[in-house]
């Protein structure tokens, strides 16, 4: 069955690595996700968003997820798995998910101000508990691709802030923001030049506030390179996509960093190898014959980031 995230947390924590929260809608994102973390061992957070929950059905999602724990354990690995809402922005979705069995939720009310945020947060906190289902807030807004750079001191999570919002919600994690934004434009950068660093002094401030509390980073895709490029050769337009590089992602998940998100990586992944089977085999109908590279290159994907990024293989 479905697990809660707070013994995975505790384990990545002592461990020195992160668990990886992969979301999925589609059935091939799901057999991708869940047959790369048995192969390498890896415990797992599957997260749907609230866009996700619409698209796939409520009921059909949780059934995925059943279906999910189930193929794990027919494929001989039975690896921790919860089922998490990714930002989930009012009481009533947090409520409803936890309510599906889900064994965790977000409530994100990082763009209300700090009272708000802790009342919605505290209150989603309430209800969960009940059902020891785990709940993670969000403190600082991620910046979006719109902003300058250099002129988002104020979007970061202020350090000072983090104990009183732990302490008055009762949150079990909490999402900050360093630097990692969504989707794949997270930095305007000239060709050559480098991407931002990640701020880990602010991490190392937010560590020193909850020493041993589990902290989590969206917005973590690489953005890796050549699906860009596979995209862009086979007809499609990514100008300027970019993301984290790998190694300041290594880096964070030795820290108190017990969760890391990724989403925009699988959908470039699988976007690339549509693209490139359909371009190579433009008489091919059948969406089994290109959804099947796609779905083993994601695959590819996500071994890669629980062997290499994360730390998480072995871990289960
Ligand atoms: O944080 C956003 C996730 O990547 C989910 O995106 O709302 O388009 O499903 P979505
Ligand atoms: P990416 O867009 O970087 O994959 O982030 C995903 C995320 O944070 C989901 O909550
Ligand atoms: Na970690
Ligand atoms: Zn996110």
């Amino acid at each position: 069955g479905l697990v809660n995230t707070r013994e995975m947390f505790k384990k990545a924590m002592e461990g020195k690595y992160a668990v990886p929260a992969y979301n999925f809608n589609n059935l091939e994102q799901l057999q991708a996700i869940v047959t790369a973390c048995v192969q390498t061992k890896s415990p797992l957070i599957l997260q749907v968003s609230k866009g996700a929950r619409e698209y796939a059905n409520a009921t059909m999602l949780r059934y995925m997820a059943m279906g999910a724990t189930a193929l794990a354990k027919e494929m001989g690995c039975e690896i921790p798995i919860a089922l998490h809402l990714d930002h989930g922005d009012t009481f009533e979705t947090c409520k409803d998910c936890v309510d599906f069995g889900f064994s965790s939720v977000m409530i994100d009310g990082s763009h209300h101000s700090f009272e708000d945020n802790i009342a919605v947060t505290k209150k989603v906190v309430e209800y969960a508990h009940q059902f020891d289902v785990t709940v993670e807030g969000e403190l600082g807004v991620l910046a979006g691709i719109e902003d300058d750079v250099s002129a988002e001191k104020s979007h970061y999570t202020n350090p000072d802030e983090v104990e009183e919002f732990v302490k008055r919600t009762g949150v079990d994690s909490l999402a900050i923001s360093i630097g990692t934004s969504h989707g794949a434009y997270k930095f305007k950068v000239k060709p050559g030049e480098s991407v931002p660093p990640l701020r880990f002094d602010i991490l190392e401030e937010c560590e020193k506030r909850l020493p041993g509390f589990p902290i989590v980073l969206h917005g973590a895709s690489s953005v890796v390179p050549k699906y860009v490029e596979i995209i862009n050769n086979y007809g499609g337009k990514l100008d300027g996509a970019v993301g984290i590089p790998e190694e300041q992602l290594r880096k964070a998940a030795e820290s108190a960093v017990c969760k890391i998100n990724i989403d925009s990586d699988g959908r470039l992944a699988f976007t690339a190898m549509i693209r490139e089977t359909l371009a190579k085999h433009p008489d091919e109908f059948d969406p089994r014959k290109y959804l099947k590279p796609a779905r083993t290159e994601l695959i590819e994907l996500y071994k890669h980031k629980n062997l290499n990024v994360l730390g998480s293989a072995g871990k289960a």
